[in-house]
């Protein structure tokens, strides 16, 4: 596991950025793994600079990591919307070739089992983009999840529901459930860059990188995969030796 630390948000995300554009950059045909939330918005915002000079990812297959149970695909806060505002439209994708698991069908869980097909059958993962819960999830693969849990549906910890209300109007209103790549699903990706910044991620980030590895703090088992670089800013970083 490489570790990088930047002084900020900002400059982890574009270094972050600057380790994704040099992958796209060598492959056309990339199958980039995306998150949602506000720790890639730094590096979704410093990769579309790359795009603006002379990046092209229109050629790419974008896979999201999860979405809500229930939700309506058009909610503003629905992943669907999330990921076509923060990454599909300023990296130039391809809307034929992002796709977001569905939460809002009844057979959700169906389609869970299908989501990890479509990914074999795009190729795999290349490159992973995640961000990493205060209580130490991976998607939403929270505390409990195992090694080798595949997209599925899952409970949100009380912790995610009050973390992700500030996005809604009230954390009654947030979802308490939703459709997730599992641990092994994420960890079957070639190579996993996690951003991480602000001193709430300090505790999760530190239990990630030092702690015993298990499903108690499902980020430990990046540690299982050969090839995982964190981008984090000092406050994320300070419980770090
Ligand atoms: C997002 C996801 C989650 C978030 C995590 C951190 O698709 O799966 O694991 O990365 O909850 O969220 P933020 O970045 O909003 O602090």
């Amino acid at each position: 596991m490489r570790i990088f630390v930047s002084p900020d948000a900002a400059a982890a995300g574009a270094a972050a950025a600057d380790l994704v554009a040099a992958v796209a950059a060598r492959r056309p045909r990339l199958v980039l793994g995306v998150a949602t939330g506000s720790s890639p918005q730094p590096l979704y915002r410093a990769l579309h600079e790359h795009v603006v000079r002379s990046l092209d990812l229109s050629g790419a297959t974008a896979f999201a990591l999860d979405e809500y149970v229930g939700i309506d695909p058009r909610h503003p806060q629905s992943y669907h919307a999330v990921i076509d505002r923060d990454a599909r439209q300023p990296l130039g994708l391809d809307p034929a070739r992002v796709h977001v698991p569905h939460g809002a069908t009844a057979d959700r869980h169906t389609t869970a089992a299908a989501y990890d097909r479509a990914i074999a059958a795009a190729g795999g993962v290349d490159l992973q983009i995640l961000g990493i819960g205060s209580n130490g999830h991976i998607g939403f693969n929270e505390p409990g999840s195992a090694y080798s849990s595949r997209t599925r549906v899952v409970d949100l910890a009380p912790q995610t529901i009050a973390d992700n209300s500030r996005f809604f109007d009230s954390a009654d209103d947030v979802p308490t459930q939703a459709v997730t790549q599992g641990v092994g699903t994420i960890l079957d990706a070639r190579e996993i860059v996690l951003v991480a910044a602000g001193a709430a991620k300090a505790d999760a980030v530190a239990a990630a990188v030092r702690g015993p590895i298990g499903p108690a703090v499902p980020a430990s088992f990046l540690r299982q995969h050969p090839r995982v670089t964190l981008f984090l800013d000092e406050a994320a970083a300070a419980l770090l030796p």
